[in-house]
């Protein structure tokens, strides 16, 4: 019998530290062994938003311990641990080193291969860690830095169709539930608060709905939330801005997924028409109802992560590992940190002032 594989995969781009180990069943399909994830909303909640110095300072002082745990709570032994993979970008400088440099360090003392994983495809391929799914595909990644329609072809080939010009959505979602005096991240709040509110009480904006292809925007909506959430007053006032905000999301979703689908079918005749959301806001039950019936409409085979695995997480991260190590894709120690490192490298740059669609 042969020897099973097991990697272990460090995640520290931003506000979480996580670890986690996984292996493979006999059909290749991957197991989680592990997956701690330790957040920082307690570090960075006064604030506002994610501190850079702070948040890599908590990721010194825990990360040791968070990969120990990961490593006792698989029963795997640290010599049995075939690969490291370690989140090299995109994200926080300062984080990204952290992760980085304790995975290369294991990987040096163990004599094992060190794998540098971009943490986007991690989201692309997130939904492979509770479902078989072949490729292609095509992914929307919605987390709190990222927005874009992906179209995956296979490991390591991915096809930018869409990308937001400003704003990502988790942080319109974050920056709405700031307004609204919620702590951050708020994102997951304002759906709790949306089912108490009336979604048709305000008309929001819905910035570049009908031009721009797939591309998205959401910087917009932000200055008319501004605007509408200093007058407001009353407690049900703001359950129906959040209500409000969540509709006019999920309308832009609606129109923007399906151009993308389009888009999609231009390049690809599978045989099976797969869509896979990602990240953070994949989380939302509303935005998972209205993209499952845009699905079933237009027939598509949905896949969403478990929960879990929406949002920052190191399974994704050593899934990614395990896929690479299959390839014996394997990195050398002085990989750097890559605070920008797009999946789609030939994609053109769209953010900013002067940004043509
Ligand atoms: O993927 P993730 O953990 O981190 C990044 O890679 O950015 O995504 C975090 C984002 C945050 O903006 C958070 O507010 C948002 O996902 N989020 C949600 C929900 N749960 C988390 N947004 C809307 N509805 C939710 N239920
Ligand atoms: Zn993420």
């Amino acid at each position: 019998m042969s020897k099973k594989t097991f990697i272990l995969g460090i995640e520290s781009s931003c506000d979480e530290t996580a670890a986690s180990i996984i292996t493979e069943n006999e059909t290749g399909e991957p197991i989680v062994l592990s997956s701690i994830v330790s957040s920082q909303n307690n570090v960075h909640k006064k604030f506002g938003g994610v501190v850079p110095e702070l948040a890599a300072r908590s990721h010194v002082e825990k990360i040791d311990t968070i990969v120990k745990l990961a490593i006792e709570k698989s029963g795997v032994k640290l010599k049995e641990i075939d690969a490291i993979a370690s989140t090299a970008g995109p994200g926080l400088i300062v984080c990204l080193s952290v992760g980085l440099s304790f995975g290369k360090s294991l990987a040096y003392s163990l004599n094992k291969p060190f794998i540098a994983v971009n943490h986007l495809e991690g989201h692309a391929l997130s939904a492979k860690l509770n479902s078989k799914i072949n490729y292609p595909y095509l992914v929307l990644l919605i987390s709190g830095g990222h927005s874009q329609f992906l179209s995956v072809k296979k490991l390591g080939g991915y096809k930018r169709l869409g990308t937001t010009i400003d704003d990502a959505l988790g942080e319109a979602f974050d920056k709405t539930a700031k307004l609204l005096g919620i702590d951050f991240p708020g994102g997951a709040q304002i759906e709790i608060l949306a089912k108490k509110g009336d979604p048709l009480k305000f008309n929001l904006p819905k910035p570049i709905l009908n031009k721009g292809g797939c591309n998205l925007s959401f910087a917009g909506l932000k200055t008319a939330i501004l605007k509408i959430a200093s007058k407001i007053k009353k407690d049900q006032e703001r359950f129906d801005l959040a209500a409000s905000f969540q509709k006019t999301i999920i309308e832009i979703l609606y129109k923007k997924t399906q151009i993308a689908f389009k888009e999609f079918e231009k390049k690809n005749s599978p045989e099976k028409k797969i869509f896979v959301v990602a990240g953070g806001v994949a989380a939302n039950k509303e935005i998972r109802k209205m993209l499952l019936n845009l699905c079933y409409e237009k027939k598509y085979h949905p896949y969403f992560p478990p929960i879990e695995f929406c949002g920052d997480n190191a399974a994704m991260i050593a899934l990614v590992g395990l896929e690479k190590f299959k390839l014996k894709q394997f990195n050398n120690l002085d990989h750097p940190a890559q605070p920008r490192w797009a999946l789609d490298e030939d994609a053109i740059f769209l953010k900013g002032a002067g940004v043509k669609l």
